[in-house]
């Protein structure tokens, strides 16, 4: 009687748990991982997780309240080069299994739509953009090297050369057709640039062109006459010797012909940035002699191309 007992007792239990797995499997098949967003699929299922992993609780230093916090988790590949949050809910080796209690698991098919949304997530370095340490060798180069192929020593098409540091650096900062210069031009297919590469959309990220644009600026400001120290130039020393010896006969705080004060630095700085006559402003439009600017000095000699670029150099600096 009682062998009959436990016999039944077992049999029950076979069939039960049969019977579960078959539901599961059903369920397993109807698990629709089609147009998932966070809100409606996603975050319901994390809903028995953020008890335990919110702002101000953030066990084992894990976020999942929002969807760019359970995004960063999803992106973190510094464990067994696998996504933290599918090493966790799937219980993989090297991951503390979640939930955390025994014999809980998520299912199948919220496991199943899970990994396929992490699948739609962008990659983590378009978020992270390295804005820091931009070097040509890991940052540029590896950018240019489909230009290469047009523009190399030997085959230097419209006469680019971009095979070598320092020819990049004279390409970017050829303003021939004006700013950005050459290659930012060419590259953003700025107007009056012809767009690069040809015939074809661009290669470059957000993230490509603001790196190139920060490490063409940290290169020599303006193309200066050879032997003008352009780098960290100071007013007291480097500007107002030249703007005393040229300009203050008329620019005085006492003479102030045009209505042009030169006398101190803050006065020097607003004429150069009074753009009412366009975007080099007055300092600049007029040492330069560009047209539509009052070419300075007016008469007796002239600013040395050193003596402008150095002008020049400070006043972008600024
Ligand atoms: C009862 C609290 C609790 C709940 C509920 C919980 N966690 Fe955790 N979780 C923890 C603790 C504590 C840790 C850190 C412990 C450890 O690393 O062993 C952790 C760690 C993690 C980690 C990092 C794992 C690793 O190995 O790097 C992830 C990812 C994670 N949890 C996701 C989840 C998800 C997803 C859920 C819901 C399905 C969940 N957790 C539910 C407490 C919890
Ligand atoms: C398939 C060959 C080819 C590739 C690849 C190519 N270029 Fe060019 N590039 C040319 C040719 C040809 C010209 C001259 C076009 C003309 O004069 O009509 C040119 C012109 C230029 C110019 C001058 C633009 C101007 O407005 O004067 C720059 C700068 C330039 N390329 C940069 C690049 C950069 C940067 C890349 C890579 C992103 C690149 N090119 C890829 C063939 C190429
Ligand atoms: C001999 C007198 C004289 C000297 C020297 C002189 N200027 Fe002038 N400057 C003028 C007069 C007069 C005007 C107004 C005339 C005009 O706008 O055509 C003027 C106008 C300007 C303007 C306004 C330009 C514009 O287009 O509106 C600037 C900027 C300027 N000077 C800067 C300088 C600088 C910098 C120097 C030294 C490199 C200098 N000037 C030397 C007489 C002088």
């Amino acid at each position: 009687m009682k062998t009959l007992f436990i016999a039944a007792t077992l049999l029950s239990i076979l069939f039960l748990s049969a019977c579960q797995s078959n539901n599961q499997e059903e369920l397993f098949d109807r698990c629709n991982t089609e147009n998932l967003v966070f809100d409606g699929d996603i975050r319901p299922i994390l809903s028995s997780c953020v008890s335990c992993h919110n702002q101000s609780n953030p066990q084992g230093g894990i976020v999942l309240d929002s969807e760019e916090a359970v995004a960063a988790v999803a992106l973190d590949f510094s464990k067994e080069n696998t996504s933290r949050l599918l090493g966790a809910i799937q219980g993989l080796p090297g991951f503390s299994k979640m939930p955390p209690d025994d014999n809980s698991m998520l299912s199948e098919c919220d496991i199943e739509k899970i990994s396929t949304w992490v699948s739609t997530l962008e990659p983590i370095q378009e978020i992270a953009c390295d804005t820091i340490n931009i070097t040509y060798s890991t940052h540029i180069q590896p950018m240019l090297n489909g230009c290469v192929s047009c523009h190399n020593t030997s085959n230097p098409s419209a006469g680019i050369d971009l095979s070598t540091e320092e020819k990049v650096i004279e390409v970017a900062l050829d303003q021939s057709k004006g700013d950005p210069g050459l290659l930012l031009g060419a590259i953003t297919g700025v107007k009056g640039f012809l767009k690069m590469p040809p015939e074809e959309s661009s290669p470059f990220s957000d993230c490509d062109i603001t790196q190139l644009s920060i490490w063409i600026k940290k290169q020599t400001p303006v193309v200066t006459a050879p032997d003008c120290d352009t780098t960290s130039l100071s007013y007291d020393l480097d500007i107002k010797p030249i703007l005393q010896s040229n300009c203050l006969s008329c620019h005085s705080e006492n003479t102030q012909r045009g209505g042009i004060d030169l006398s101190t630095e803050e006065k020097v700085l607003s004429v150069a940035q009074n753009t009412s006559k366009g975007a080099e402003g007055l300092l600049i439009g007029a040492i330069t002699k560009t047209e539509g600017y009052s070419p300075m000095p007016p008469s007796g000699s002239p600013l040395s191309d050193c003596q402008v670029s150095k002008i020049t150099a400070w006043v972008r600096a600024q």
